[in-house]
């Protein structure tokens, strides 16, 4: 496939930050990540987000993070674990570029995210199991998928990179 924008998507804890990082590193290309693009745009952090103004709030601003990193080209994009799930954004980001699953078991979430409310989805185990299981579906609708759940970061962008034309 030939690519000159990647988004990465999947659960919370899947490796999307660090993946976007090395995969960027590995092809010369600029990396994003719309967590962190949501917490300057606000001038805060994430929890305080949904603390102060709510969920629905803060998914309009990782909307509109997203739509301020269309034009880029050449760029790797961390989305967030919520990002996919709006089909609006699914369509820009399906249009856009290469969407590429990262899909980790859920035994794999629970090692990597802590229930510490750093996550505000991720206060409890049983909500984010059940959150998880609800939003398969969903990241389904990425045309790639890589099993993330083992393996070095290397690895993982070896077979991300063997699958792309660029
Ligand atoms: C969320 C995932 C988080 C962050 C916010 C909501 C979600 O990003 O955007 O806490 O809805 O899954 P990570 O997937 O990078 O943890």
């Amino acid at each position: 496939m030939k690519a000159d924008k990647i988004y990465l998507v999947g659960f919370m804890g899947a490796g999307k930050s660090s993946v976007a990082r090395a995969l960027a590193r590995r092809l010369d290309w600029r990396v994003e990540d719309i967590d962190a693009v949501i917490e300057t745009r606000e001038r805060a952090d994430i929890p305080s987000i949904f603390r102060q103004h709510g969920e629905p709030y803060f998914r309009g601003v990782e909307r509109a993070a997203l739509i301020d990193l269309l034009p880029l080209r050449g760029t790797v994009v961390a989305t967030g674990g919520g990002t996919f799930m709006d089909p609006r954004n699914r369509e820009l980001m399906l249009r856009d570029g290469v969407v590429i699953w990262l899909d980790v078991p859920f035994s794999v979430v629970l090692d990597r995210v802590p229930l510490d409310g750093r996550r505000p989805l991720a206060a409890d185990r049983g909500a984010l199991e059940a959150l998880y299981n609800q939003r398969r579906a969903a990241y389904q609708l990425a045309p790639v998928r890589v099993d993330a759940g083992r393996g070095p970061v290397d690895l993982l962008v070896d077979q991300i990179v063997d699958g792309l034309e660029t």
